[in-house]
């Protein structure tokens, strides 16, 4: 039997698949490549004969129904871990279609193959972003959804679809939500790989309004583990955080970051905030923790750990960093910069 990952061409996803492969388990993998995927975050496990004979790619879309049938017709797929989405908050902002057709349409098909298969357990990975705003406490698996912009309003849709097909059809699925993900392999649009990458080329740091909203910070390698835990030890129909227990503000971050590669603070410029940014995810695991998982990396191993592989890797990213990704980054932040120096942003 076989593993569906979806998606394991992206930041989490491949650290995923190689988890998976590395315990002898079959995987195949369905990913469209969008613009965040990324076949080099892979290129070890194909350059590997222990490895490549466990893994299989199909380049394609989790909204296409007719392939995804064909995939479970023809692979013998068992479990299936859904991490294909559509993911940047900022991108959704500037237009959220992809958002919607990925993250909702998408996990439908996924859900009515499961069922028509008679899939063994569905792992849909949500996110923390579903519950909104933190304004006081950590939030519960119980509490109720409250997303503010459309990549999380969408996840909000496939967490609460995956839900409905537990309590009408029984298909076992479980539900995870994990706060935000740093490491290696991270699209370079996100907050900790875009500041990395930035500081090492002398560009500006683009920290949103007064920095001071907090992220709740996992390494990529725990949330991997604790997905893998509850793969064997949830409950079917259950939902589950999973934080990191490091709760950061922004600009914390960007201070570690600058500091860690001894650029100078002025480095950091202030700018026009994000609409309907949530000021605090936090999460409250203790229901994770019950279940006998909690993570193990520390942020400031994690983090330091992190810098030096974007410091030491600087063609996986330079590769990434011009075409497609400049154009998104002129539209979303040039007009946000008030450097002189072009050569600054
Ligand atoms: P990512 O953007 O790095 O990767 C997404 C992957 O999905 C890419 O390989 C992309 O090509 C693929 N994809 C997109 N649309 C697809 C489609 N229609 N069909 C098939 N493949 C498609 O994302 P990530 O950061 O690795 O996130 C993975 C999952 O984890 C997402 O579901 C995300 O919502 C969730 N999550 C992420 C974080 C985080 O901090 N990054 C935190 C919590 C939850
Ligand atoms: P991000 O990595 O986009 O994750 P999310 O918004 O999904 O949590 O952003 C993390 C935090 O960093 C968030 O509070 C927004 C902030 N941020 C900046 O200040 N500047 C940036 O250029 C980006 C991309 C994010």
């Amino acid at each position: 039997m076989s593993m569906l990952i979806t998606g394991g061409a992206g930041f989490i996803g491949s650290h995923f698949v190689r988890l998976i492969i590395n315990q002898g388990c079959k995987v195949v993998v369905l990913d469209k490549l969008t613009y965040a995927g990324n076949l080099e975050n892979l290129k070890d496990i194909v350059e590997n004969p222990k490895t490549s004979k466990l893994y299989k790619f199909y380049k394609g879309d989790i909204c296409n129904q007719e392939l995804v049938e064909r995939i479970f017709s023809s692979e013998k797929i068992d479990t299936i871990v859904n991490f294909a989405a559509e993911t940047h908050v900022d991108r959704s902002i500037l237009s959220a279609s992809s958002f919607i057709d990925t993250d909702m349409k998408g996990v439908f098909v996924l859900l009515e193959a499961s069922r028509r298969f008679g899939i063994k357990k569905f792992i849909q990975i949500s996110t923390d972003e579903v519950y909104g705003t933190a304004y006081q406490d950590s939030f519960r698996e119980t509490d109720t959804l409250n997303p503010s912009n459309p990549y999380s309003a969408s996840k909000a849709g496939g967490d609460r679809l995956a839900y409905a097909y537990w309590t009408t059809y029984k298909l076992p699925i479980i539900i995870t939500r994990a706060s935000n993900n740093y490491g290696t392999y991270q699209y370079p649009e996100k907050f900790i790989p875009l500041f990395i990458t930035n500081a090492l080329e002398d560009k500006k740091l683009p920290l949103y309004g007064d920095g001071k909203q907090v992220r709740d910070w996992i390494h990529v390698d725990d949330h991997c583990a604790a997905i893998n835990y509850l793969m064997m030890h949830g409950k079917e129909g259950e939902v589950y955080n999973i934080g990191g227990g490091n709760e950061r503000y922004n600009i914390d971050v960007a201070n570690i970051i600058i500091d860690e590669l001894k650029k100078p603070k002025t480095l950091i410029e202030h700018v026009k905030d994000r609409e309907g940014h949530d000021r605090r995810y936090a999460l409250d695991c203790t229901k994770l923790m019950s279940a006998g998982w909690k993570p193990k990396i520390k942020f400031e191993n994690g983090i330091r750990d992190t810098i030096k592989w974007y410091r030491d890797n600087q063609a996986w990213w330079k590769r990434i960093k011009n075409g497609e990704f400049m154009e998104y980054y002129n539209k979303q932040y040039s007009h946000r910069f008030t450097s002189a120096d072009p050569q600054l942003r």
